[in-house]
C-alpha cells in the first residue's frame, strides 16, 4: 500500500512540474495575434465564405502574421511579402513539409505522391525522379507538339462557332484543351477517342477530386472527429469519391501494363513511370511502386488541368472587362506575328512583350491556389518576431499580398503596364508575387503550365475577335470565386469568336 502512495504522489508532483513548465513557456513564447478563439470549435465561427478573402479581411486587423484555430488545429496565415519571405525562403527547410489529413492522405495512395507527403526521404526522392525525368525542360519540349495539336484542334471548333455566330462557353472549352493535352501527355489518353473517357467524364472527374481535396472532414480538427465523419456520412462519401478516382487511374495503368503496347516516340508520363519501375535494381533505399505511379498521376491530374485552364479564363475574362488592354495586346500579337498567319508555334511566343505582362497581371490579380498547398513547420521558428511552435500548419495568403496596396497601386485593377518598368516575376523568387509558390515545394510543373496558358490565350487573340453575346454588357460579367483548394471562375464566361479575316 505504502508503495502505491508513494507512486501516486510521484505520478501527480510530476504532472504538477509539467503543467506550471508548460505554462511557463507558453508565458516566455510570443504567439502571433488573432481573433479570440471559442472552446472546441476555435476560430471556425470567424470564417465565412471564401477562405482567402476571408483570411485577407482578418489580417487587416491581425496584422500579417496571426494564429487562428480551426477546431483544435492551430493554423499561422502569413499575409505579407516579407513574412511569406520568412517563411519560404529563411525557414523553407523548417517548414517544407505538410499537415497529414484523412482527404489527402486517401488522395495521394498514402502520402506516396510529391503535393500531399510530409518533407522526408522518401517525398525527396519521388520530387527528384519526377523534375528530372517527368518536368525536366528536355521533356517539356518532347511534348511541344502536343500542345500546338490540341490549340490547332480548337482553334478549329471556335472557327466553326464563330461561322455560326453562337457563343461558346469559354470555361469548357478551356477545361477541355487543358485535359487533352495532360491526358496525352501524362496519360497517354486521346480524350477526343478514348475508350474509357470522355470530355464531359473528364470534367466531372475533375471537379469531384477538387470537392475530394476540399472535404471538411471533423477528424481533421477535433480528436474523435471519426465518429462525427462517421454519423454525417463524410467518410462514405470520401471513400466513394476515391473509388471513382482510383477506378479511373486504375485503366490507365491497365491500359499501360497490355502485353504488345507500344511505346510512341514520346513516351508519356506513365510510360516513363512504369519503365523506371521495371529497370530498378534491388539496392537502394527508394522503391518505386504502382501507388507512387497513381500517386504522381493523381497530382498532375489534381494540379495541372484545373489550375492552368482557370488561368486563361481569367485572362480572357479581365480582357473583355478591360477593352483598351484587349485592343493594345492583339494589336500587338497580330504586328508581331502579321495577318496570315494559318497556326501558332511555341517560338512565336518569345517576341511578345506586352502579351507577357498581361499574363503576368493575370496571375497577380487570379492566383488560382491563394494559400498555396498548407505547410507544416518541422521544427520551432521565427516569422517577424512571432514563435511558431514545431508541427503548426501555415497558410500562405498569395492573394492577400498580390493585392496589398502597400506593395501595389491601385491593387483591385487589371492594368499590365505596372510591370512595365519593374522586374518583378512570378517564378518564386519575388514574394509580392507567388501564384507558383516558392522553395522547395514551388509548384514543379510551373513551366508546363506557363507553357499551356500562353500557348493557348496566343490561339484565342490571334486567330478571334471576341463579342458578347446579345443582350449582354461587360457589367454582367460574373467575377465569383468558387472552389477551396484551387479557386476557379464560378460563372462561365460565354463570349462569340468572331474571325477577323
Ligand atoms: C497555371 C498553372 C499552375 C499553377 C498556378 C500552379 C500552382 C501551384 C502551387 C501554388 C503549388 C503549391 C506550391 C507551394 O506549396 O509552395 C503547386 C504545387 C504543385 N503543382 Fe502546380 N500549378 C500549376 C500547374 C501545374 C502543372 C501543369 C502540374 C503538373 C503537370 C503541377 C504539379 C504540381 C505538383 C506536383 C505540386 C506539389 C509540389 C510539392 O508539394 O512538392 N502544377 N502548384
Amino acid at each position: 500500500m505504502s508503495t502505491f502512495i508513494y507512486f501516486f504522489w510521484l505520478l501527480l508532483l510530476l504532472l504538477v512540474t509539467i503543467t506550471f513548465t508548460k505554462r511557463f513557456q507558453t508565458s516566455k513564447i510570443n504567439l502571433p495575434p488573432g481573433p479570440q478563439k471559442l472552446p472546441i470549435i476555435g476560430n471556425l465561427h470567424n470564417l465565412d465564405g471564401l477562405l482567402h478573402i476571408c483570411l485577407q479581411k482578418l489580417s487587416k486587423t491581425y496584422g500579417p502574421v496571426m494564429k487562428l484555430h480551426f477546431g483544435f488545429v492551430p493554423i499561422v496565415i502569413v499575409s505579407s511579402n516579407k513574412a511569406a519571405e520568412e517563411v519560404l525562403k529563411t525557414h523553407d527547410l523548417d517548414c517544407c513539409s505538410r499537415p497529414e489529413t484523412i482527404a489527402t492522405k486517401k488522395i495521394s495512395y498514402n502520402f506516396k505522391d510529391i503535393g500531399f507527403a510530409p518533407y522526408g526521404e522518401e517525398w525527396r526522392a519521388l520530387r527528384k525522379l519526377a523534375v528530372i525525368e517527368l518536368f525536366s525542360l528536355k521533356k517539356l519540349n518532347s511534348f511541344r507538339y502536343i500542345r500546338e495539336e490540341e490549340n490547332d484542334l480548337l482553334v478549329k471548333k471556335l472557327s466553326e462557332a464563330s461561322q455560326k455566330q453562337s457563343p461558346v462557353n469559354l470555361k469548357k472549352a478551356l477545361f477541355t484543351l487543358v485535359a487533352s493535352i495532360i491526358c496525352r501527355l501524362a496519360f497517354g489518353q486521346n480524350l477526343h477517342e478514348s475508350e474509357f473517357i470522355d470530355e464531359d467524364g473528364m470534367e466531372e472527374l475533375a471537379s469531384r477530386s477538387e470537392k475530394l481535396q476540399a472535404k471538411f472532414a471533423f477528424s481533421n480538427f477535433f480528436p474523435g472527429g471519426w465518429i462525427v465523419d462517421r454519423i454525417t456520412g463524410q467518410s462514405k462519401s470520401l471513400e466513394g469519391l476515391f473509388s471513382e478516382l482510383d477506378d479511373f487511374f486504375n485503366q490507365v495503368l491497365d491500359d499501360h501494363l497490355k502485353p504488345g503496347r507500344s511505346v510512341l516516340e514520346s513516351p508519356d508520363v506513365v510510360d516513363v513511370m512504369i519503365d523506371m519501375m521495371n529497370k530498378q535494381g534491388g539496392d537502394g533505399s527508394f522503391k518505386l511502386t504502382t501507388d507512387h505511379i497513381k500517386g504522381i498521376i493523381s497530382d498532375i491530374f489534381l494540379a495541372g488541368v484545373n489550375t492552368s485552364a482557370t488561368t486563361i479564363l481569367w485572362a480572357m475574362t479581365e480582357l473583355m472587362r478591360n477593352p483598351s488592354v484587349m485592343k493594345k495586346v492583339q494589336d500587338e500579337v497580330r504586328t508581331v506575328l502579321g495577318e496570315s498567319r494559318q497556326r501558332i508555334t511555341e517560338e512565336d511566343l518569345n517576341q511578345l512583350n506586352y502579351f507577357k505582362l498581361v499574363i503576368k497581371e493575370t496571375f497577380r490579380l487570379h492566383p488560382t491556389a491563394p494559400l498555396l498547398l498548407p505547410r507544416e513547420t518541422m521544427s520551432p521558428i521565427k516569422v517577424r518576431g512571432y514563435d511558431i511552435p514545431k508541427k503548426t500548419q501555415i497558410m500562405i495568403n498569395v492573394y492577400a499580398i498580390a493585392r496589398d496596396p502597400k506593395l501595389w497601386e491601385n491593387p483591385d485593377e487589371f492594368k499590365p503596364e505596372r510591370f512595365s518598368d519593374i522586374s518583378v516575376d512570378y517564378r518564386g523568387l519575388n514574394f509580392e508575387l507567388l501564384p507558383f509558390g516558392s522553395g522547395r515545394r514551388i509548384c514543379p510543373g510551373m513551366t508546363m503550365g506557363i507553357a499551356m496558358v500562353e500557348l493557348g490565350l496566343l490561339n484565342l487573340l490571334y486567330f478571334f475577335d471576341w463579342v458578347l453575346p446579345e443582350g449582354t454588357t461587360v457589367k454582367d460579367i460574373d467575377m465569383e470565386e468558387e472552389g477551396a483548394v484551387i479557386i476557379s471562375k464560378k460563372a462561365p464566361l460565354e463570349l462569340v469568336p468572331i474571325c477577323p479575316r
